[in-house]
């Protein structure tokens, strides 16, 4: 694609998206609005009220009480939480009832908890009961942590907002709707994949569809703090910059930032959109990092709304082919991570389920985590920054999505902006990446590059990333030559040498001419069922797998611009594309581990690797 392509692709793409951003504050508007969620940040430490548990379920097989034959979402219907006329007065027309319906646990994917559900792709409606006290100069929001993969909601029979995309919080201002005393909360959610979609239809891995992550509801004053970032100023280690905004203010509001540990006081005003900047000297900070994940406390103040976070404070910037975090380059020894529990089935949605990963993490003697491929539970984040884990998170673009459509490209923005909001503030994410696996194809890149600046607008102070497909091949030397890599500060190579192509042993005759920027082997991997043994040559087994990586961890060390590596997988995860009997049944077997928590040869191999640092220099 030529200069001339390039720009004129981008006008095009920019032109349309606007457009629609246009068209959806005319004729949509009244629509619109009445469907806008926004993105509450630092909720975990907010008072909320918990509305996880038990939730009355009904299946709308082919979705037809919500979008009706026109497909146009209906309000009629299950949304009211009626009750069927039984005896006596007029009878009504509604032949449903949640109040004696079966239940769901929220939060939790329906496929692991409804042996009828496992493999459903479609509408499931949810119901629950919850009381309320209105108070005066307070709004109420509900906060849904994930809904897999659009989701509509309705507070005692009023439509309220609706979402799209699996993997990231939303929040939806109920004042208008709730009631003092008993309130109704309806969602339904669909996860039929979408042609238009982020994801598309086709990807590795399981369509965990349901109400996935934490519901609470929570009152926030009419003036509330609903975005911010706190981090050391570009290129110091002495001084704090970012802002805060503060939802529904004017110009002229005070917001007042403490650090108490690191003697900080400082008061700021918002300007005329809301927003405070600071910049403040801040000496002798204890900088987080692997070794050291040190967190302050910080207290933010605007007007009736307090919030407490826990932050840590790190430099982070690339130098020639090196990554330096604290000015110091660094070597990341990680693994890629699946949102599926380690020690049951099922989507990742609880403490217990993050230490469990955390544990395995920690034995592996990893200090750096690929969370693939969208982004994951907030506690993993949290975890992260409390156990000096290093993060790579990602949306869920991966390999084909309609990249010439417009609505896509919102989406995916959409969802960029929204992970970039949920996890600014936690140091050991490091690296946005914007992709996985896409065709090298002038749309994509088009699409990719704009995402690519919007990351990088949205966060400077971060590594913007994509996981490449193994690279063309010139004889036995791979060459990336992807013009996406140009629009990034890292590059992720994604190769299976030895598994999807040739023979683990033919790897060490293999090299790659990749960008002179920071290589992370993103992917690499081989598929064990566990427990299966036999001489190496036996694909399948443990003893192949671990073949497949002595070979390529000797192919990779002459590579000298790599700075990572995050091995595919740290556990077998269920896929629907994985099904060969007695072998996969229904499971990607590269995990490190069994989805039964058995540690496979590699495991043992890599966590040596990485305690010894026998593979990978930081310079
Ligand atoms: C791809 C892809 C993964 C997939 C893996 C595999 O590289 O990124 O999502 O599961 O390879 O084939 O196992």
């Amino acid at each position: 694609m030529n200069q001339i392509e390039f720009a004129t692709a981008r006008t095009l793409l920019r032109t349309t998206c606007f457009l629609m951003a246009l068209a959806g504050s005319g004729w949509m508007g009244a629509w619109a609005q009445a469907t806008a969620t926004t993105l509450l940040v630092d909720v975990d430490h907010r008072t909320t009220t918990s509305l996880n548990g038990n939730w009355h379920y009904l299946v709308d097989a082919g979705g037809l009480n919500l979008y009706g034959l026109d497909g146009i979402v209906r309000d009629k219907t299950y949304a009211q939480d009626r009750h069927p006329v039984l005896v006596g007065e007029r009878a009504g027309s509604q032949e449903y009832d949640f109040a004696t319906a079966p239940t769901l646990k929220v939060p939790g994917d329906w496929n692991t908890q409804q042996p009828t559900l496992f493999r459903f792709e479609g509408v499931v409606w949810y119901e629950r009961e919850f009381a309320h006290v209105r108070q005066d100069g307070m709004r109420t929001y509900l906060h849904i942590g994930a809904a897999n993969y659009r989701s509509y909601l309705w507070v005692n029979g009023k439509r309220i907002c609706q979402h799209e995309g699996g993997f990231t919080p939303f929040d939806c201002e109920v004042t208008g709707a709730v009631l003092d005393g008993k309130n109704s909360v309806v969602i339904a959610v669909d996860s039929t994949r979408q042609a238009d979609g982020i994801p598309s239809p086709s990807y590795d891995w399981f369509n965990y569809g349901g109400i996935t992550r934490d519901v609470s509801l929570l009152d926030v004053p009419t003036q509330f703090m609903d975005d911010y970032d706190i981090h050391l100023s570009k290129g110091a280690t002495d001084e704090l910059s970012g802002y805060v905004h503060v939802e529904g203010a004017g110009s002229g509001v005070p917001v007042r930032l403490q650090v108490a540990e690191a003697g900080l006081d400082v008061t700021s005003t918002t300007d005329e959109k809301g927003k405070a900047a600071f910049r403040v000297t801040a000496k002798n900070l204890a900088l987080w990092s692997p070794e050291n994940p040190k967190l302050y406390r910080v207290n933010l103040t605007a007007g009736a709304d307090q919030l407490t976070d826990e932050i840590g404070f790190r430099t982070l910037r690339v130098e020639g082919t090196r990554i330096l975090l604290n000015g110091k380059p660094i070597f990341l020894r990680g693994v890629c991570v699946h949102a599926e529990a380690m020690q049951r089935p099922g989507i990742v949605n609880s403490d217990a389920d993050v230490e469990a990963i955390f544990a395995s993490l920690h034995d592996l003697h990893a200090n750096f985590a690929r969370l693939v491929h969208y982004p994951h539970d907030e506690r993993m984040t949290r975890a992260a920054d409390k156990n000096g884990i290093l993060i790579w998170s990602e949306i869920p673009v991966w390999q084909q999505v309609a990249y010439s459509n417009p609505k896509t490209f919102a989406l995916a923005r959409t969802l960029l902006r929204d992970m970039v909001r949920r996890d600014r503030n936690k140091a050991s994410v490091i690296i946005w990446s914007v992709a996985n696996e896409t065709p090298d194809r002038q749309d994509r890149t088009e699409f990719l590059s704009m995402l690519a600046e919007e990351a990088r607008a949205l966060d400077p102070t971060r590594l913007i990333a994509a996981a490449f497909l193994q690279p063309n091949t010139e004889g036995k030397n791979k060459v990336l030559t992807d013009p996406l890599a140009a629009a990034l500060d890292v590059v992720g190579q994604n190769e299976y040498i030895g598994w999807y192509s040739y023979v683990p042993s033919v790897a060490e005759s293999i090299s790659f001419t990749l960008p002179q920027k920071p290589v992370i082997i993103s992917e690499f991997g081989a598929e064990a069922k566990s427990g299966n043994h036999a001489s190496a040559e036996h694909r399948w087994t443990e003893d192949f797998q671990l073949d497949f990586y002595k070979h390529n961890f000797n192919m990779l060390a002459n590579i000298p611009q790599i700075r990572g590596y995050a091995p595919w997988v740290l556990k077998d995860f269920r896929s629907p594309n994985r099904n060969i009997p007695a072998l996969q049944d229904g499971f990607n077997r590269k995990g490190l581990i069994s989805e039964d928590g058995e540690r496979k040869l590699s495991f043992t191999y890599i966590q040596k690797i990485y305690a010894e640092g026998l593979y990978g220099k930081a310079e």
